[in-house]
């Protein structure tokens, strides 16, 4: 974990925060799956396991697990996930300086999931994460298109959202 350190965040409880310097586009680490949350075997409170450190992709539910759980939500995140068949690794989205913190933009990849209000402090935050790609600023939807897995185009296509999102570009 020489990449990233765990310690208290400006936006919310405990963030991940990069240890040395990373460059656009390089693999910070491959994030710490836990295993899939299911009927048969839920998420258990008391063995510490919450939802609000699980992921979505494709319609499953992954929990993720330390330090991954903690990477905050940002409306202008310097990294990203990048779903790389069943591994996720976390991205630098932009050169990220030692000691930032390490963010993602939750709504990309996302829909149908919760809304919160938003502490993140960026320039162009929204005010609230709304849990929903497709009901972002279209010029934040336009800028996280390249960051878009191809299970989740494919998941949207039949609603034409990801298409009328290509043609505008
Ligand atoms: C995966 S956890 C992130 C790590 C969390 N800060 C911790 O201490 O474990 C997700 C939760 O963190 C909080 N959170 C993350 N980003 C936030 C933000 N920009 N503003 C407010 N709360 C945020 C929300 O409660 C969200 O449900
Ligand atoms: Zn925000």
């Amino acid at each position: 974990m020489t990449n990233v350190e765990v310690k208290p965040s400006p936006i919310e409880g405990m963030g991940v925060f990069a240890a040395r310097p990373f460059r656009a586009g390089q693999r910070i680490r491959r994030v710490n799956i836990v295993r899939e949350i299911t009927d048969g075997a839920p998420i258990r409170e008391d063995a510490g396991e919450r939802i609000e450190h699980c992921g979505y992709p494709d319609g499953k539910v992954v929990l993720w697990g330390f330090p991954d759980r903690h990477v905050n939500h940002r409306c202008d995140p310097n990294a990203y996930g990048l779903y790389d068949g069943s591994d996720i690794y976390v991205v630098a989205r932009r050169d990220i300086a030692a000691g930032e913190e390490i963010t993602f933009d939750y709504n990309v990849n996302t829909s149908g999931g919760s809304s919160w209000p938003c502490n993140c402090g960026a320039e162009r935050c929204c005010g609230e994460s709304v849990g929903e790609f497709f009901t972002l600023p279209k010029e934040h939807q336009r800028e996280y298109r390249p960051l878009l897995a191809n299970w989740f185009v494919r998941r949207y296509h039949h609603q034409h959202q990801v298409e009328a999102l290509d043609a505008e570009l």
